[in-house]
């Protein structure tokens, strides 16, 4: 297709090649051409972090990032997170301390938490708070969301 570019993108494990217009975010790409629209968007400011998926293993925001600028790359988006039934531990933990109350902002929310606890394992509140401070909770659940990640480290193998 004239005036389109060719992307070889992983996504949640699975590999996706696509043209795609060179001026697609990469969260329009995962959610209207690959279809999964767990990814949301807040913000056309890049300030809220609903959009934040991981960027081979990174967590970004995709509203900032083109599409082609995954090209070659491996995404990881909420769906990915979960092993079938079993929910991500990060998922489990927001579940327990009731993490989310409209969850709009809970795919983003959780996928830079998975980040923050692989940059550092044993985080203090300050910690947690710092580490998602990107992320915006319309809803003012961050003292759920504060202890859902203090839980997901304690109880990580
Ligand atoms: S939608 Fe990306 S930061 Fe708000
Ligand atoms: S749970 Fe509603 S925006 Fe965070």
């Amino acid at each position: 297709m004239s005036g389109t570019v060719s992307v070889q993108i992983q996504v949640n494990g699975v590999p996706h090649a696509d043209q795609v217009e060179p001026r697609l975010l990469l969260v329009h790409y995962l959610r209207d051409v690959v279809g999964l629209t767990g990814t949301n968007v807040g913000c056309d400011t890049s300030s809220c972090g609903a959009c934040t998926v991981l960027l081979d293993g990174e967590s970004v925001k995709s509203c900032t990032l083109l599409a082609v600028q995954a090209d070659g790359c491996s995404v990881t988006t909420i769906e990915g997170l979960a092993c079938g039934e079993e929910l991500h531990p990060v998922q489990q933990a927001f579940q327990e301390e009731h993490g989310l109350q409209c969850g709009f902002c809970t795919p983003g929310m959780v996928l830079a938490a998975v980040s923050l606890l692989c940059e550092t394992p044993e985080p203090t509140e300050e910690d947690v708070r710092r580490g998602l401070e990107g992320n915006l909770c319309r809803c003012t659940g961050y003292h759920n969301i504060v202890r859902a990640v203090l839980r997901a480290a304690k109880e990580q193998p």
